[in-house]
């Protein structure tokens, strides 16, 4: 396929006196610079010929136009641009009509904003969803929005990146009209026609006043307030309030002059690499071998075993996504208790009215407990979710293999143990897979779907249809212990307890991990988890620990503190101290001379750590780690490592991902930081090959996510 062309993308056919002007740029009309100079010229002819009366813009697919294109950013821009794109729109001195039936995001709503008139159809989605790409609306948005809705309404539009649907669009004033049906081209000539015939007038959007001016600049004060709060680091949100501002206050041109000088900052921004990068990253994904290979197997209904805490989560996952669901659990009393960790989250919902109890009602019907694995005879799909130990889980995975019909998948959804050795546990170890979902797992977005070694490719692809249909994120991991997200997690949670015992404590660690952007540090996660579930593990490797290994370096710190029986926020009392309750831990000078007395019996003399020498290292735990597991196959992709750490570990999205975040450090640094570290403890700090192999061909992680 060659280069798309002006004519190829933006075809012109007159219908009448209308010049219609269709963008048909498959999948979504985006607006790159063919799109860009085709409806220059199209606006251009449009112009010239006086046969034509008027002007319909409409976009062909699915999509009006969802935005400008996202992959030309931060390559070298080339004319024209969109504001003059827009510009001749707004300028056409015959009417323009824009008919929006699918996507109109974006700079696809800022063409049709600039349009005189605008007709939607009922699977119409109208959004500037620019700040979740790191930028504002560049292309008039922030000064037409207003003047068409109100500014407040505008700029919590703006700030939240939500669509609208066409009904709330013609609420809100976005567009004039709206029509019932799907045939666009259609109901854009009729309204069209029906324009002409009015001899409605060219109606300029930025011609309009901006509604209550200092009632707008109060609210946009109080906005900006709110939005530094609850922003924390981002930086396109309070440009945009900005650009509302400038709105407000200037003639129009130098509204858009103000709004494309700070388009212009968040382009060069980091934030917005890291965001874009984001925003692909979550749709390669998806794309493994397998699910190209081969076609998921169809499933309509689905079992979990065990209804505790993973377990309930799933089943209330499935339920919401419309799937009947059978529990298993062991006796009549655990069956009680998983029903009621299900019906606990519905009631929860019904009590703050975001459900009725009809509704709840509905959804449990579709639940069914049982104690009995014959009642799996007929099921599509399983995910087993008890104890996590191999022993029990292999005694599942036999009763599953006696029960099961031939060509149902079935899942696991353990933390760490090795899924080989299940399958094994089986006459059929090509059905068997692991779906690792997250706690609470019906609010976690992540799945790793952890492939063994002879699970099938249509199983594998089972399993990424799964995750479409319960809304999750899959990643595709291979069988290690931890796979991609626990396993890096186990590093770099040990490059905290290192930076604790050698003088940071875990309050300035907690800060220095916020300040970077994750919500969370790694010793207030421990107390939000529950201490004690770590300190299970640590003491059943006690045992496996040997002189040598890298992990004979054992900080006790978090040992003491659960022999004394301080679990975290539950008990009220961990590494913090939560007083009534209280979510928000307070620092605890008991834990700080734990840690003291730890060192002291170490001989550790502690030394003042910088809250940028704590994340340097940290970071650098994190994607050494990364970069194993991509070398190891068990990430397919930097890029899967990365979707991992958004999704289900809290990194902060803006910077991309560890991956994401190493390229942007430098690899060169990032190696000679592990070096130097490693001069200190050479058991610990080693090097990533993969990390050295790129360093010397002078590549990035990034270069390896296109390579598949
Ligand atoms: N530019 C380039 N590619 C885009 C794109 C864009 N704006 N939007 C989507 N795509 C690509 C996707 O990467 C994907 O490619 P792939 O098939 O190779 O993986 C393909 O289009 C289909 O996208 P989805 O898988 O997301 O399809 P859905 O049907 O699920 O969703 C959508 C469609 C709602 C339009 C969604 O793609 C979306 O939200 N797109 C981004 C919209 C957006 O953020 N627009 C603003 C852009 S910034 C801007 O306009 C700046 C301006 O103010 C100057
Ligand atoms: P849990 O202890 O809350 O629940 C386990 C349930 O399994 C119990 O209700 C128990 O009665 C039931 N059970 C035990 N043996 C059974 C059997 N033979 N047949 C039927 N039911 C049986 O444990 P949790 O936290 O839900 O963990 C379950 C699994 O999920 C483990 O493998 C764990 O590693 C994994 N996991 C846990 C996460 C978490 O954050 N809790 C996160 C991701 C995975």
């Amino acid at each position: 396929m060659g280069a798309p062309t002006p004519d190829s993308v933006v075809t012109t056919a007159r219908v009448g006196a209308i010049l219609v002007v269709t963008v048909n740029n498959p999948p979504v009309n985006a607006l790159g610079v063919a799109v860009r100079q085709g409806l220059a010229a199209a606006m251009a002819a449009a112009q010239a010929d006086d046969a034509v009366a008027g002007v319909l813009l409409v976009g062909a697919g699915k999509a009006f136009i969802a935005g400008a294109d996202i992959r030309e950013f931060g390559k070298p821009a080339m004319p024209p641009s969109l504001p003059e794109v827009c510009r001749a729109i707004e300028d056409c001195t015959k009417p323009v009509v824009a008919v929006l039936h699918g996507a109109a995001l974006g700079g696809g709503l800022e063409v049709a904003l600039s349009a005189h008139y605008r007709l939607a159809l009922p699977a119409a989605k109208l959004g500037l969803p620019e700040v979740s790409l790191g930028l504002l609306p560049g292309s008039g948005g922030t000064q037409r929005a207003p003047r068409l809705m109100g500014a407040r309404a505008a700029t919590e539009l703006m700030l939240s990146g939500k669509h609208l649907s066409a009904k709330a669009a013609l609420a809100a004033g976005l567009v004039d009209k709206l029509v019932e049906g799907d045939d666009a081209l259609a109901a854009g000539l009729a309204y069209a026609n029906e324009l002409l015939d009015q001899k409605a007038p060219v109606r300029r959007t930025r011609d309009i006043a901006i509604a209550e001016p200092s009632a707008a600049l109060a609210d946009l004060e109080v906005l900006k307030a709110e939005t530094a709060k609850k922003t924390r680091g981002l930086f396109s949100p309070l440009k945009i309030i900005e650009c509302v501002q400038a709105a407000v206050q200037l003639p129009f041109d130098e509204g858009m002059a103000r709004e494309r000088a700070l388009f212009l900052e968040c382009l060069d921004s980091p934030q917005r690499a890291g965001l874009i990068h984001a925003f692909f990253a979550e749709r390669e994904v998806v794309k493994v071998p397998e699910a190209k290979a081969a076609a998921p197997r169809a499933f309509a209904t689905i079992a979990i075993i065990g209804g505790g805490t993973m377990g309930a989560g799933i089943t209330v996952s499935a339920l919401d996504a419309g799937y009947p669901v059978t529990m298993i659990e062991r006796d009549a009393e655990s069956i009680a208790r998983g029903r009621a960790n299900v019906e606990k989250v519905y009631s929860g919902l019904v009590a703050k009215g975001r459900m009725t109890e009809e509704a709840k009602a509905a959804v449990m019907a579709r639940y069914t407990g049982s104690t009995s694995y014959d009642d799996l005879a007929n099921v599509d799909l399983v995910i087993e979710a008890v104890f996590e130990d191999l022993e029990v889980k292999k005694a599942v995975f036999k009763e599953l293999d006696r029960v099961c019909q031939p060509g149902a998948v079935l899942a696991t959804n353990t933390s760490y143990l090795d899924i080989d050795a299940i399958a094994a546990a089986t006459r059929r170890p090509q059905d068997v897979i692991g779906l690792h979902f997250f706690s609470p797992a019906n609010i976690m977005k992540l799945l790793e779907i952890v492939v063994p070694a002879n699970v099938s490719a249509d199983v594998v692809a089972t399993a990424f249809e799964l995750a479409k249909k319960l809304k999750k994120v899959p990643v595709r991991a291979g069988v290690c212990d931890g796979f991609i997200g626990n396993r890096i997690l186990a590093v770099y949670k040990q490059a905290a307890d290192y930076l604790m015992e050698d003088g940071a404590s875990p309050y300035e660690i907690d800060a220095a991990v916020r300040g970077f952007g994750f919500a969370m540090g790694p010793f207030q996660v421990t107390d939000l988890a529950g201490g004690d579930i770590g300190w299970a593990t640590r003491k059943r490797r006690a045992a496996a620990r040997k002189p040598g290994d890298p992990k004979a370096r054992y900080v006790e710190v978090a040992d003491r503190i659960c022999e004394r029986g301080w679990f975290g926020q539950k008990t009220g009392r961990g590494f913090y101290l939560y007083p009534e309750g209280a979510r928000l831990g307070q620092p605890d000078p008991e834990v700080l001379a734990i840690v003291d007395a730890e060192r002291a019996k170490k001989g550790v003399t502690p030394r003042q750590f910088t809250a940028d020498e704590i994340m340097r290292r940290y970071m650098a735990a994190m994607a050494n780690e990364g970069a194993n597991v991509v070398h190891e196959g068990i990430a397919l992709r930097p890029l899967d490592v990365d979707v991992t750490f958004i999704s289900g570990y809290g990194f902060p999205r803006y910077r991309g991902g560890p991956m994401k975040w190493a390229d942007m450090y430098g690899l060169p640094q990032l190696l000679a930081d592990i070096e130097a570290f490693a001069k200190e403890d050479p058991l610990f700090w080693k090097p990533s090959p993969l990390l050295i192999r790129l360093v010397q061909e002078g590549k990035n992680f990034d270069s390896l996510n296109h390579s598949a």
